[in-house]
């Protein structure tokens, strides 16, 4: 079966065909990083439009680099949320047409399934059961999987989630966007022990967490500070510690909790070196496996979307005629494939 994937949450534009029998065919990504730099973030309805420009190309691209007609297309995904509305309904609207057009299903698939499911598009997959980190850009949870479709979510952030923390303080410190490449670029430079930034929320018991106080820490670090740009480098590092301890300290406290053998971490700051070192020296230690995308699919893309699309086609799910996007959408209600 060959699912063309289809993902425009937000600033990128991701596309892709993956096939049950031989794996990923073809994918194309088109980032806005460019477009929305000015603005130090996302702005929704520029990222709409460029959605609406880049992906008819990029979907002919892609047909023609994995040699498919649309007769060899057997279904189509789509991320249907969350994410901004407008960007959703470029990509739903693209993709449940284009299923109308080739007379094959279609479906929406949930874009933190879709991040999730990346690991299965290495050699190396984890089994299920595992506990998951998901790290992105708008989500940080740690989500107890049982098998697909059957999450708990364990522990998240109660404001920002990790990836907006790391865009907002490159912001503060007038670095690009986004802010996670940047500062983890920037964090080489630092020199350890100057700042010691707080680790919230390690103290209390559970397994939630919180990422703004961190913020106000390093505005007001930044404003005392002399402002050169050692300084800049050494804040970088003591965030990017500061978050990496934090993170480390919740999975070491929801491996033990659970009781799970395997380590999976997916979302677009699974792509920090720092984090995934600290993370495999923590499974080593405790004879666990660690299970993580290659950085080009711990962001966003169209891989994880068809693959997270081809399992639940394959069991028998599709759309009706119409369409949904779903910009708000927790994990937690999700069904197994098939189920509905
Ligand atoms: O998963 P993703 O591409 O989009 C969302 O679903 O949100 O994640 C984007 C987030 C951004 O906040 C970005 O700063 C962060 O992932 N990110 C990183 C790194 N690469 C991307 N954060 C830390 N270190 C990185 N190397
Ligand atoms: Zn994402």
């Amino acid at each position: 079966m060959k699912v063309l994937g289809i993902e425009t949450s937000c600033d990128e534009t991701g596309i892709a065909i993956y096939d049950d029998q031989q794996g990923l065919l073809a994918e194309a990504l088109y980032s806005q990083i460019a477009l929305h730099a000015d603005y130090g973030g996302v702005v929704p309805e520029l990222a709409s439009r460029d959605h609406v420009r880049r992906i008819i190309p990029l979907i002919q691209q892609v047909m023609s680099e994995a040699d498919c007609q649309s007769g060899d297309i057997d279904g189509i995904a789509y991320t249907s949320g969350p994410g901004l509305m407008g960007a959703l309904m470029v990509g739903a609207a693209v993709g449940r047409s284009l299923a109308w057009t080739w007379k094959c299903p279609s479906i929406g698939v949930h874009h933190m399934e879709g991040h999730l499911l990346a690991p299965m598009l290495e050699d190396n997959i984890p089994q299920f059961p595992f506990l998951a980190l998901l790290v992105s850009g708008g989500h940080t949870m740690l989500v107890d999987v049982s098998a697909i479709g059957q999450y708990k979510i364990i522990g998240e952030s109660l404001d920002d989630a990790v990836g907006e923390a790391f865009d907002k303080t490159a912001k503060m410190l007038g670095l690009g966007y986004p802010g996670g490449p940047v500062i983890s670029e920037l964090a080489h430079k630092g020199m350890a022990g100057r700042y010691k930034f707080p680790r919230p929320m390690v103290n209390r018991p559970g397994l939630d967490m919180s990422f703004s106080g961190l913020k106000t820490f390093v505005l007001n670090t930044w404003t005392e500070s002399d402002k050169t740009e050692q300084t800049k480098a050494d804040i970088a590092y003591a965030f990017q510690e500061a978050v990496v301890d934090t993170l480390a300290i919740k999975c070491k406290r929801a491996l033990k909790e659970t009781n799970h053998k395997r380590l999976v971490i997916a979302g677009g700051v699974s792509a920090n070196q720092c984090l995934r070192a600290r993370l495999t020296e923590l499974t080593k230690k405790n004879s666990l496996d660690i299970f993580y995308p290659k950085p080009q699919f711990c962001t966003d893309n169209g891989a994880m979307i068809a693959y997270a699309g081809l399992q639940r086609l394959s069991a028998g799910e599709h759309d009706g005629n119409g369409f949904s996007t779903t910009p708000r959408w927790s994990l937690d209600n999700l069904t197994p494939p098939g189920f509905n």
